[in-house]
């Protein structure tokens, strides 16, 4: 046979396979998102996530011994508050939830990367995002409320924050609030494209934080669009975001290739709660490998142009990466 191309010659072992791959990831890449909650001695499992917890602030240092012995080095943290509010008081309360877990994580494991996540969802009562006025999120008084959060977060030690609420003109009212108060070298991972998605159904139970009335169409994005996710990337650059984001990732990968394309900072993809719901479910029935499944969700999300990787598997992909089961 005379054929001219033979791609197979570079699939002949496993040596010249990695030799030639494409995509090579690192551990340096991975967040682990990390849920903490009131009271003490506590480690509650999230019955729709499998082998996650909700922590307090006692019991933070299992899970952040673990992240390092596996090479994890930077965490996103999530507050449960036992008391909610309209105005999500508890966000902003220095003596909050995240508050205390950002500085028991700062004293304790200064060597590890603290991430705020900064949304206001988890500690309001009717469980949206933002301030009402009647049954609509009113999105420039969040903003002020979304400034002080940013500046308790930081003054407790979160090393980066990461507004997740997509108000309209929330990172330059984060990023003045910051400056002012001194905090010019404190970076915003905007999560920019981030859809109204169900994706995030084990999220809002390990949460608690459904909204109490309707959804969250009015400021997540509609997930047919591609055009508005690249606006809205463009617009958080120029209101100042170091780093943007793409949320989910899974069903999301041609638009992580699509902003990596147009911008000129690192992009991150967000594994979300369902995605890992759906993993974890879907193994302990025998259809899927969970290894393998996670790994080859991984390397998708790295292939279509993630810098970062936000994944609830963070301490698995680790390993895997040390073994070389993936990149
Ligand atoms: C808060 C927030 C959510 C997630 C991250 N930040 C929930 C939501 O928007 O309803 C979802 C994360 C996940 O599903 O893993 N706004």
């Amino acid at each position: 046979m005379n054929i001219s191309k033979r791609p197979r010659r570079l699939r002949s072992g496993s040596l010249l396979r990695k030799m030639v791959r494409e995509t090579r990831v690192d551990v340096s890449s991975l967040v682990y998102p990390l849920f903490v909650v009131e009271g003490e001695g506590k480690k509650e499992e999230i019955g729709a996530m499998p082998g996650q917890y909700r922590y307090c602030v006692d019991r933070l240092s299992e899970v952040l011994e673990e992240l390092q012995q596996a090479g994890v080095s930077a965490v996103m943290f999530f507050g449960i508050p036992d008391h909610k509010d309209e105005v999500g008081s508890g966000a902003y309360d220095p003596d909050g939830i995240v508050q205390r877990a950002l500085r028991y994580t700062k004293e304790h494991y200064p060597d590890i990367y603290r991430i705020a996540d900064l949304c206001m969802c988890e500690y309001t009562s009717h469980g949206h995002c933002g301030i009402l006025c009647g049954e609509n999120v009113d999105n420039d008084k969040t903003l002020e409320y979304l400034e002080r959060i940013a500046v308790s977060q930081a003054q407790a030690g979160a090393d980066m924050v990461a507004p997740s609420d997509m108000m309209d003109g929330r990172v330059a009212a984060i990023r003045a609030a910051l400056d002012q108060n001194g905090f010019t070298q404190t970076p915003i991972m905007a999560y920019s494209a981030k859809f109204a998605s169900s994706f995030y159904g084990p999220f809002r139970e390990a949460a608690g934080s459904a909204p109490a009335f309707g959804d969250r169409k009015s400021y997540q994005m509609d997930y047919h669009n591609r055009l508005e996710a690249l606006k809205e990337v463009q617009a958080d650059i120029e209101e100042g975001a170091d780093i943007v984001m793409v949320k989910p990732a899974l069903a999301y990968g041609d638009l992580i290739r699509e902003v990596r394309n147009m911008v000129q900072v690192p992009v991150a993809a967000y594994s979300v709660s369902g995605e890992y719901a759906m993993v974890k479910m879907a193994a302990a029935a025998g259809a899927v490998d969970q290894e393998n499944i996670m790994c080859e969700m991984a390397a998708s999300a790295y292939r279509a142009g993630a810098d970062i990787y936000i994944t609830y598997f963070a301490k698995e992909l680790a390993r895997c990466m040390k073994d070389g089961k993936i990149g």
